[in-house]
C-alpha cells in the first residue's frame, strides 16, 4: 500500500482562505515561510524553546515550529504580516508601541513578542496590566539581545494605546 506523504490543507491565513499542499510531516512555520512567503514568522531553535515562531491559531499563541501544518486544517492563523491594516498598511498599535519604545534591537525575536502581546491584549479586560501578567505572557519568548526592559515597556505602551484596562 502506498504511503501518503502529501496532503492539501485549507487554512485561513491573515484573513485569506488558501489551500496549500504540504508534506504530512511539515511544520506550520516552514509552510508559512517557504510555501506562503510569510517570512515574518522566524525560526530560531525549532524545538519549542525560543518563541520566535509564535503565531496565533484561532486566537491562541502557538509555536509554529512544533505544529504540523496538517493539524491546522480549517484553522484561522494570524502571523505578524496580518497585524497591520490590510487596506491602509497602517501599523497595529502594538507595532507602533514597539517602535516608539525601542522594543527591539536586531528584531529577530520581535514577531514572536508581537504575537504574544496581541494574544495577551485581546483577552485583557478590567484592571491595568501588571508586570507579572506581562512577564507570564512572554515567559516562552527569548530575546538574545536581552532587550527585555524595552519589550516590557513596549507592551505597557501598547496596552495604553489599546485601552485594555478600566
Ligand atoms: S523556533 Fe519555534 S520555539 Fe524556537
Ligand atoms: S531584539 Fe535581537 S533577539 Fe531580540
Amino acid at each position: 500500500m502506498a504511503t501518503i506523504t502529501k496532503k492539501t490543507v485549507k487554512l485561513t491565513v491573515n484573513g485569506v482562505e488558501c489551500e496549500v499542499e504540504v508534506d504530512v510531516n511539515e511544520v506550520l512555520a516552514k509552510v508559512l515561510r517557504e510555501k506562503l512567503g510569510l517570512t515574518g514568522t522566524k525560526i530560531g531553535c525549532e524545538s519549542g524553546e525560543c518563541g520566535a515562531c509564535t503565531v496565533l491559531i484561532d486566537g491562541q499563541p502557538k509555536l509554529s515550529c512544533l505544529i504540523l501544518a496538517i493539524e491546522c486544517e480549517g484553522k484561522k492563523i494570524l502571523t505578524v504580516e496580518g497585524l497591520s491594516d490590510p487596506e491602509t498598511g497602517k501599523l497595529h498599535p502594538i507595532q507602533e508601541a514597539f517602535i516608539e519604545n525601542f522594543g527591539f534591537q536586531c528584531g529577530f525575536c520581535t514577531p514572536g513578542f508581537l504575537m504574544v502581546t496581541k494574544a495577551l491584549l485581546d483577552k485583557k479586560t478590567g484592571e491595568k496590566l501588571t508586570d507579572e501578567e506581562i512577564r507570564l505572557a512572554i515567559a516562552g519568548n527569548i530575546c538574545r539581545c536581552g532587550d527585555y526592559y524595552h519589550i516590557i515597556e513596549s507592551i505597557k505602551a501598547a496596552a495604553e494605546k489599546m485601552k485594555r484596562f478600566s
